[in-house]
């Protein structure tokens, strides 16, 4: 920013607050969910959803597990109105789920938002009115604080004269001092004691404190101050639940509404994927699912993300970007080759130390502990499979891993740098991403069957009946357009077949290494065979035959190796 521009902007006052606590509270239990995704969420959008859409939305945060959901603004507009006519009138709210209203505090709005509730049988009216300096200046045109604080006191009157209208609605209330977040502390506590002492709240009959976090003017910890500052001084607090909604201006609404809850903070409203006016509400995937990856249970059900997103983003036309915590994309993938090298090990030693508890009888459930994923991918409905991909940055660990885990191929391990480098060498080359078929593609075209110069036509394999492991091979075979027929004796096929290829004066290779095995998964039953060959001049190479006979699959895997030396 140029430094005529800077001048323009103001530090924030930080909260006197010496003795505050909430830095060395920890999280230990979910708050109360509160879904602003039909309110605060649609009314951002730049195409609002229909009556329909918020139906299926609606239903998709029931099954989620929300108890609590602000479904509109019902005194704004008809299909506001309407959609709450309609759950209530088609009885489509479950028992355990309670709807929020939300209002300004005027009165013919008030008045309309019952009309909108009268039949439900459970709902919280939620009323607002904005308390900021900056908001009284210039939205109230140089409004007193008075004259705001009792805006908040008509409304919240006419509010409890209201109540015993609807005697068949169990109603919780909830006031929110909107623009809570840079209005001044004093001034927001006398609007929500104000408030407080028209409604008299009991421990048995609570009233909801929402805190607003409207615009993010400064830090989380500053945040988390005002809360607990709140905390310690509104009236009549064993009767009250604080509320938090935190927006996402400076990119910090997670951390805002972490902190707000270690301030003591009760309950938490938000949207999926963080959904909201300007730079969105908090995403409450975001914290529900940090509070499952510390072992909290948070009554709410993530574990069919994808579907979940899937269904978001057709109804809200939003789209959830690569990089979003938990339900990006890329999220769950990596590139590099040490983050690939260090998941592919986490993932072999829990599947190891699972079979192994599986085989010894234990209950014990194994911690989750794999470099550089917080929370097990498939704890979310998403798969193993596609956290390790293949580019350029992209390490020989990757690309076994890819071969292995989808292919059905697993290279010894002294063939993954020979596999690696030359799969990410031509990554590099097409600038691109290579998909797992892609891979599999260029490894059979350049490490397995590999008939030139040298091809082996047929053999024949006589195992001796009087000498154990003793093998008689013949062979016949194409060295560069010359047909031969070799001979050669050895204690195995793959030995006999280096001493036939020896015979015809093929001898300057020794095997090194060998092994063996049926794809996995592979609807041909197909074996895959790897040999690693040393030159005389010092060179060492594997090469890979793939063939339905184990023999013949070791033989071509010779024959490959032979030629990738050449
Ligand atoms: O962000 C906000 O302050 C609001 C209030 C209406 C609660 O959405
Ligand atoms: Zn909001």
């Amino acid at each position: 920013m140029n430094p005529s521009s800077i001048q323009k902007y103001r530090p924030f006052p930080p909260v006197h607050l010496p003795d505050r606590t909430w830095p060395d509270q920890v999280i230990d239990r979910a708050p109360i969910w509160c879904s602003v995704d039909l309110r605060d969420g649609n009314q951002a959008l730049p195409q609002p959803m229909s009556i329909e859409e918020k139906l299926e939305f609606f239903d998709l945060l029931c099954r989620i597990g929300f108890k609590q959901i602000e479904i509109g603004f019902p005194s704004a507009a008809d299909t506001e109105f309407n959609f709450c006519r309609r759950l209530i009138e088609e009885n489509r709210i479950p028992g355990d789920v309670t709807i929020q209203i939300l209002v300004q505090t005027r009165e013919h709005l008030i008045r309309r938002s019952f009309e909108a509730i009268a039949g439900a049988k459970k709902a919280i009216v939620h009323i607002y009115n904005s308390t900021s300096p900056l908001q009284r200046r210039v939205t109230f045109n140089d409004a007193s604080r008075e004259q705001i604080r009792d805006i908040a006191i008509a409304g919240a009157q006419l509010v409890k004269d209201l109540v015993p209208t609807l005697p068949e609605t169990e109603i919780v209330l909830q006031y929110s001092p909107e623009s809570f977040s840079d209005t001044e502390l004093d001034f927001a506590l006398e609007c929500c004691n104000a408030v407080i002492d028209v409604w008299q709240p009991t421990p048995e009959r609570k009233m909801i404190i929402n805190l607003p976090d409207t615009v993010q003017w400064t830090t989380p910890n500053v945040h988390a101050d005002m809360i607990e500052w709140m905390g310690r001084h509104l009236a009549h607090r064993d009767s009250l639940w604080i509320s938090l909604h935190t927006h996402n201006d400076r990119g910090t609404g997670t951390a805002a509404t972490e902190l707000g809850l270690m301030a003591g903070a009760d309950r938490v409203e938000g949207t999926l994927f963080g959904n909201g006016e300007r730079t969105g509400n908090l995403d409450i995937v975001n914290v529900a699912l940090n509070m499952n990856s510390h072992g909290i249970p948070t009554g709410l059900d993530f574990s069919d993300l994808p579907a979940i997103r899937v269904v978001y983003e057709r109804i809200t036309r939003m789209t959830v970007g690569e990089r979003h915590p938990y339900a990006g994309e890329l999220v769950f993938t990596a590139f590099s080759g040490s983050h690939q090298d260090a998941i592919k090990k986490g993932l072999d030693r829990r599947d190891k130390e699972l079979t192994r508890a599986k085989e010894s009888g234990s209950q014990e459930i194994l911690p989750w502990g794999v470099p550089y994923l917080t929370i097990d991918p498939q704890d979310l409905g998403r798969s193993y499979e596609a956290i390790i991909r293949i580019n350029s940055q992209s390490g020989k660990g990757g690309v076994a891993y890819i071969l292995d885990r989808e292919h059905g191929l697993d290279l010894p391990k002294t063939m993954h740098p020979q596999v690696g480098k030359t799969i990410y060498d031509l990554a590099d080359q097409q600038g691109r991403e290579l998909d797992a078929d892609e891979i599999r593609d260029a490894f059979y075209r350049l490490f397995a069957n590999i008939e030139s110069p040298l091809a082996l036509k047929d053999y024949e394999l006589v195992h001796s009946t009087t000498e154990k492991g003793r093998v008689d091979c013949t062979a016949t075979i194409l060295l560069r357009d010359q047909e031969m027929t070799l001979h050669g004796i050895g204690n195995g096929p793959i030995n006999a077949f280096v001493h036939a290829m020896e015979s015809a004066g093929l001898k300057d290779v020794k095997v090194t290494d060998y092994r063996s095995h049926a794809i996995r998964g592979g609807s041909d039953a197909s074996a895959a065979a790897y040999v690693q060959l040393q030159h005389d001049d010092g060179r060492l190479l594997w090469g890979c035959g793939i063939d339905p006979s184990i023999e013949m699959a070791g033989l071509k895997a010779l024959v490959t190796a032979w030629n990738l030396l050449r």
